[in-house]
């Protein structure tokens, strides 16, 4: 990333031709949010009052935040899956809940609530046929098809608790997730559909539970006319297990702080931690967050493109619009697919109001050309989004400009699958804009900036790591089955702080300009890897001695995976390029396709402290070329390596 500019210029939260929000002003903002960190346990009392609970909390708060011990609403309870379907029937039966944009062009389907209630009370129901009972948990390994959805609130019917797994992963991570949380139950589908491509789901599936007999049943969703084999006694077609069910199904009433779903994400070390998020704190921050940030109004048609299996999909395409009553659009595609302009052919033909994306999508579709949206008719666009890293001004410019035709304001907005939902961000149309800053903190949302040493960095125009002083209702409460493991993880970096692992900088206008990743946690095109991951993968292959891993800037990714290789005797006499092939494939095993290094270097040795830490800080800097730049090598054990290192790292690129 580049370094942001001092202040930046500003793009008025009303465009001239624009509207403004239906929900509130900038001032009205500046006291709900003063008075969000004043008396936040007042503030979200009142805002709770916006879900359906079966009984009211008695405390809005119970908390020691600093050892990472938070709950909210305790005494009180609701149901999820209540919340977002049931108690809309009434006004909204025939309306459309989730709109299925499939992956070939124009094949869109309509559900509507009542459709809605319906399949999800039959999965209920199949699930409880299949003895799930209320906590236990069930794993998804799905494609974007509305059973997702449907499942993923059957779950939450019922008390289960899903982890989704995105379809990406491969066999041995989805294996690791499974035994991690102890599901019994996993629901795929025959293949995913991506690009014109089938991915062989079931096959995947059934590599990742060889063997593994603590899973007792398979569902099979049909996604594609692919036959698979099934397994008798385990696996079972989930559109004929589903046939035998009724399409009604009690709600469970769960407790405001019981478990929802487990999401496991990648962190500087060791193996992906399984996020927990219960109920009705999340429930709540990821309504409120979608109806101020977006500005959704009823009746409009909302899509955000992410996939499911991120937590993007589960708070924004899932549990934070159908909650609020919204049309919410699946969309199954890529964003080249069949060319660069489906984006905008989707949003013309369903008339989309409010569409949010991520940098890299962006990237990749504007250096496609400006023809490819203007063919389209975007004027029923109303807001942009876009999520999951830092966006370059340029991009968001080009969103803003060429895209939103400079009417609709584009929020970008930081948070984390940590926070369950969107932690800095413009309120859509009442909060003016600086093309590459998440502008502002969302109510509730207390952003410190700290110094590596951990002081608090006071008033504007000061840069430093970002941490979080305040509980919020959608925080991950613990990593399953590993408290410990979550304290350590986020609150002891800095005591008395939530940390995110992000740099940040708040200009002289208290904006924030987030900087990336001070961690080695390294966001390839929104997908959140860590490196110790990449490395173990690569070292399980006897080619490999030893490999470090850094993060390297991509045209498109916005961060390139770089891979640092020491070889084995055994490699002697293989070719660079077909050792890249055999090692990108081993990742692809391991991780999924989606963490292959796009860069190897092989060489002699690593830079290491006289300790035996690798030095990734000086990699780093050598990946981007900047030789002259290495800063401190005292405390290198063998200054030698990085003059070796730098000097095939000049072949490759004369190479290349
Ligand atoms: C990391 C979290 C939040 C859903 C998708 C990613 C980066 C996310 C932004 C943004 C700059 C961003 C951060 C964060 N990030 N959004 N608007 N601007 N950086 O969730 O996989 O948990 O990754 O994504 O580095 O820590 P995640």
């Amino acid at each position: 990333m580049q370094h942001p500019p001092r202040t930046g210029e500003i793009v008025p939260a009303v465009a001239p031709t624009g509207r403004r929000s239906h929900l509130i002003d900038f001032e009205h903002y500046r006291e709900l949010y003063a008075r969000s960190i004043r008396d936040p346990e007042g503030f979200w009392a009142e805002q709770a009052e916006s879900l359906s609970w079966f009984f009211k909390w008695v405390n809005v708060l119970d908390s020691s935040f600093p050892e990472g011990d938070v709950g909210w609403f305790s005494g009180g309870r609701l149901n999820v899956s209540f919340n977002c379907v049931d108690r809309h029937l009434a006004t909204r039966s025939e309306q459309a809940a989730i709109i299925w944009e499939a992956d070939e062009p124009g094949q869109h389907r309509v559900i509507t609530y009542r459709e809605l209630k319906h399949e999800v009370c039959r999965i209920a129901n199949t699930l409880k046929s299949a003895g799930v009972m209320k906590g236990d948990r069930v794993v998804l390994y799905m494609p974007m098809i509305p059973e997702v959805a449907y499942t993923m609130l059957a779950c939450a019917r019922i008390g289960a608790v899903h982890s989704v797994v995105f379809a990406g992963f491969s066999a041995e991570s989805l294996r690791d997730r499974i035994v991690d949380c102890g599901a019994k139950v996993l629901v795929t589908a025959n293949e995913g559909l991506r690009g014109g491509r089938p991915i062989p789901l079931k096959a995947i599936a059934d590599k990742a539970i060889q063997g593994l007999h603590q899973v007792h049943t398979v569902f099979v969703a049909k996604r594609t006319e692919a036959d698979v084999p099934m397994v008798s006694g385990r696996d079972q077609w989930l559109h004929e297990a589903m046939e035998r069910e009724r399409r009604v199904c009690p709600t469970e009433w769960m407790a405001a702080e019981d478990p929802l779903f487990i999401l496991y994400t990648s962190g500087s070390t060791g193996k992906p931690k399984g996020l927990m998020h219960t109920q009705a704190g999340y429930l709540l921050h990821a309504s409120l967050t979608h109806k101020y940030i977006f500005d959704y109004q009823p009746g409009e048609i909302y899509a955000c493109v992410a996939d499911v299996g991120w937590i993007t999909g589960h708070s924004y395409i899932v549990y934070g619009p159908l909650c609020n009553g919204a049309t919410t659009v699946m969309f199954e595609s890529t964003p080249l697919y069949p060319d660069p302009g489906r984006y905008w052919e989707v949003v013309e033909r369903l008339k989309i109001n409010v569409f949010y994306t991520a940098p890299t999508a962006i990237r990749a579709i504007a250096r496609e050309g400006d023809e490819w949206v203007k063919k389209y008719d975007r004027s029923s666009l109303r807001v942009l989004g876009t999520v999951g890293e830092p966006i370059n001004p340029e991009s968001w410019k080009w969103y803003h400009g060429v895209v939103g035709e400079g009417r609709c304001p584009v929020v970008d907005t930081w948070w984390q699958t940590e926070t369950g939902g969107i932690m800095i961000s413009p309120l859509a149309h009442i909060t003016d804009m600086k093309p590459g800053s998440a502008t502002l903190p969302f109510f509730g949302v207390d952003p410190v900036v700290v110094d590596e040493q951990g002081v608090v960095q006071k008033g504007n125009g000061v840069s430093g790591r970002l941490c979080l002083r305040q509980p919020w209702p959608g925080m991950a409460r613990t990593v399953f089955s590993d408290h410990r493991r979550y304290q350590d993880t986020y609150y002891t970096t800095y005591a008395g702080y939530y940390f995110t692992g992000d740099g940040c900088r708040r200009d002289e206008d208290g904006y924030y300009w987030i900087t990336g990743r001070v961690d080695d946690v390294i966001n390839v095109s929104g997908h959140r890897i860590g490196t110790a991951e990449v490395e173990s993968a690569l070292v399980a292959n006897p080619l490999v001695a030893e490999s470090a891993v850094v993060g390297v800037p991509h045209e498109i990714k916005g961060t390139g995976i770089f891979a640092f290789v020491v070889l084995n005797r055994e490699a002697e006499g293989m070719r660079p390029q077909e050792l890249e092939g055999v090692l990108k494939e081993e990742v692809r095993k391991d991780i999924g396709p989606f963490a292959a290094p796009d860069w190897f270097l092989f060489v002699e040795g690593l830079p290491k402290t006289r300790s035996g830490k690798i030095m990734r800080r000086i990699l780093r800097k050598i990946g981007e070329h900047e030789y002259q730049e290495l800063g401190n090598l005292t405390t290198l054990a063998d200054p030698g390596v990085v003059d070796k290192i730098i000097e095939a790292h000049k072949d490759l690129v004369a190479r290349n």
